[in-house]
């Protein structure tokens, strides 16, 4: 007899007959448990071998982490589906350029699409059955979010429901997806921990992400579809976003232009950089999270579920000031910024710190690049990059 969590509406279909991924939640009998682990094995196997020949999707492919993810996939022998709708939000060449690196790869190939058109979506699903989704397709960008709101409703909930939907028709054995630093929004408390409480989003996009976090629980409880949200802390690197404070100082130094420094330049940010997320992201992807058996709704811990769901902080866990971020960037292109000083934004907050013991221990990996390193490796990037 199966088994279902409280409050569980599940559907009839999905009842008479249609597999359900993960038995373990659904129906705790030992020949359940019995098949799940067998079958987690055989993936793991599979995965660890490189035998598994079902593509891996990943959302955002044109974007700065989706580049990385994608083509560190691809570097490791798994075949790559690659989705982006190539938007303008910044400049699309520099997406491009990010989709040609990939497409010097055989076994990628790239769709392209809006997470937000439903059908497109659906057909995708339909045709790749995707055992493992890395879903970072977003519209990014904490102060643009007071600009655009729809622009996040649409790709943030629209396209995330979609995503969702597309998961559960198709039995995906793993969603993971982008969450943001954001979500801890007016918490002041640091290191931020994943198991803090997360209900006063600052600015808008903070709301979609935390509201992606809300959804996918609500797909792990009733569909036992497998979801790891990842809350990166401001990830940096070669191939970034224009938008972001790094790459805005690099272009404004080299230009003789002054840089805007907000809050004057005492905000503390916890810069993580790019191949620190993308090893953190490729080591969760074989790891579907279990339901957390002491999990207890008398005293639920947010972080983790007795549904197979599980949130991360992808950070650094070293925050360093904005103004030490422009003394290593001037340091590195040789030459002295002009600074203009400003008031906080709205929406931005003072300090951002990630508790990563969590990572640590479902990973055996925590990030680690030194600020100074990483920004070396970012504007020898830049600057190669501008010069073609
Ligand atoms: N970079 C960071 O520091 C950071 C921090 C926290 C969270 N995140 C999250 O990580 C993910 C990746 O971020 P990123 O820095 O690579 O951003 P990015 O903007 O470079 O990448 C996002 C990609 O998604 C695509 N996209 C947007 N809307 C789409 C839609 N409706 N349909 C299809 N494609 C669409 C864009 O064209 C873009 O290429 C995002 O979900 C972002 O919110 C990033």
């Amino acid at each position: 007899m199966l088994w279902l969590p409280e409050g569980a509406r599940c559907e009839k279909a999905l009842l008479a007959g249609k597999r359900l991924h993960f038995p373990l939640y659904t129906a705790p009998n030992m020949v359940g448990r019995a098949q799940t682990a067998a079958r987690r094995v055989d993936d793991d196997i599979a995965w660890k071998e490189g035998t598994l020949r079902e593509p891996v999707l990943v959302t955002g492919a044109a974007g700065f982490i989706g580049m990385h993810v994608a083509r560190r996939l691809l570097v490791d022998g798994r075949d790559v589906v690659g989705v982006d709708n190539l938007n303008a939000y910044y400049d699309p060449r520099l997406k491009a350029a990010r989709i040609s690196e990939l497409e010097a790869f055989a076994n990628f190939r790239f769709e392209k699409a809006d997470i937000a058109d439903r059908k497109a979506i659906s057909e995708l699903f339909a045709a790749h059955r995707f055992p493992h989704v890395v879903h970072l397709a977003a519209q990014a960008g904490v102060r643009h979010s007071l600009i655009d709101p729809h622009a996040y409703a649409d790709a943030n909930l629209t396209g995330f429901l979609n995503v969702l939907e597309g998961c559960r028709h198709t039995q995906c054995r793993h969603l993971v997806y982008a969450s943001s630093s954001s979500v801890y929004g007016a918490n002041t408390r640091v290191p931020f921990r994943a198991s803090d409480n997360v209900d006063h989003p600052l600015s808008l996009y903070g709301a979609t992400k935390k509201a992606n976090e809300l959804m996918a629980h609500a797909y792990a409880h009733l569909f036992a579809l497998p979801a790891t949200g990842l809350r990166f802390f401001t990830v940096y690197g070669p191939w970034g976003r224009p938008d972001m404070a790094m790459w805005l100082f690099a272009d404004a130094i080299i230009a003789g232009r002054p840089i805007k420094l907000f809050n004057e330049g005492r905000m503390r940010r916890d810069f993580t950089y790019i191949d620190d997320a993308v090893e953190a992201v490729v080591r969760l992807v074989p790891r579907p999270p279990a339901p957390d058996p002491a999990w207890s709704g008398e005293a639920p811990d947010p972080a983790t579920s007795r549904a197979p769901w599980h949130v991360y902080n992808i950070g650094n866990s070293q925050p360093v000031e904005v103004s030490e971020v422009v003394r290593l960037i001037e340091a590195a292109i040789g030459k002295p910024a002009a600074r203009k000083l400003w008031p906080m934004q709205p929406g931005d907050v003072p300090e951002t710190c990630a508790d990563v013991a969590d990572l640590e221990r479902a990973v055996g990996f925590r990030p680690k690049t030194p600020i100074g390193e990483g920004i070396g490796r970012f504007i020898d990037w830049f600057v190669r990059f501008h010069r073609k």
